[in-house]
């Protein structure tokens, strides 16, 4: 697909979730640095956010570091972390243009203290913002933020605010970072593995799912849209049959 003004709106997906990943590969393969990956992958960033809100998208989740990632070696672990810190400086001005809310999922606290900093300066300024949400994943793990909903949900029981027998699946999702967005409906995995690598565990469970060769670096405009088109002639079921879902 060579541009966007072929795309039905109604088959664009309301939340796409991305696992950036191949980013030290893509680097290897130059026989360059990781960090030069990651700094690549940068310029990906900005190429997905821009067109998924170009078409339409409502919410975009990015993996960006896991709580697993944390034990990488610490040069580029720092290298990463100030990366993250460029972005976010660079950035506020053309997520404000763009009506781009940023949240963030994940453990923030574990973040270095000047990086925190910049990302709560930016969910700030940009909370009034309204046409796109743009997660960033950072120091996230699907377990540990399923372990934290379900400890503040203890303590309410425990405060007598709701009996255990009213925990629902709406009421743990409201306790999860994710609170009060939708689930995503399309999950890409860059890079070439197939697997979730603890990203999402609750929300994916009826996502669509997308695996690409394409290391992130790699992934920009064109690859997003051949995402998005893939995922618009895909049938959703829900677990009803194919005639139940056209309607015969
Ligand atoms: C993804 O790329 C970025 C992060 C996990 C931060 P990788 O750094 O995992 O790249 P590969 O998988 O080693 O190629
Ligand atoms: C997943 O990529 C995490 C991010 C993209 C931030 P990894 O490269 O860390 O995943 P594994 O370790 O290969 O599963
Ligand atoms: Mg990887």
């Amino acid at each position: 697909m060579e541009d966007t003004s072929e795309l039905d709106i109604r088959l664009v997906p309301s939340h796409i979730a991305i696992i950036m990943d191949g980013n030290g590969r893509w680097a290897e393969e130059r026989r360059r640095p990781r960090l030069a990956g990651h700094k690549a992958g940068v310029d990906s960033v900005r190429a997905v956010v821009e067109t998924a809100r170009e078409i339409g998208v409502r919410h975009l989740t990015l993996y960006a570091f896991s709580t697993e990632n944390w034990q990488r070696p610490k040069a580029e672990v720092k290298g990463l972390m100030a990366l993250l810190r460029t972005y976010l400086e660079a950035e506020l001005r053309t997520m404000l243009t763009n009506d781009i809310r940023l949240f963030c999922l994940g453990q923030r606290e574990r973040l270095p203290r000047d990086v925190l900093a910049v990302l709560e300066q930016v969910m700030r300024e940009t909370a009034h913002c309204r046409a796109m949400t743009l997660n960033l994943a950072l120091s996230y793990g699907g377990r540990n933020e399923m372990i934290r909903a379900i400890r503040k949900m203890a303590v309410k029981c425990k405060d007598g605010q709701f009996d255990p027998e009213d925990l629902s699946e709406e009421i743990l999702a409201e306790h999860l970072d994710t609170a009060g967005q939708p689930d995503p409906d399309l999950l890409i995995r860059t890079g070439g593995e197939h697997r979730l690598s603890n990203f999402l565990l609750w929300q994916v469970s009826y996502a669509e799912l997308y695996f690409t060769e394409t290391k992130w670096p790699d992934f920009r405009k064109q690859q997003l849209l051949e995402a998005v088109a893939t995922y618009g002639r895909r049938q959703r079921r829900f677990g009803k049959t194919g005639a139940q879902v056209r309607g015969e």
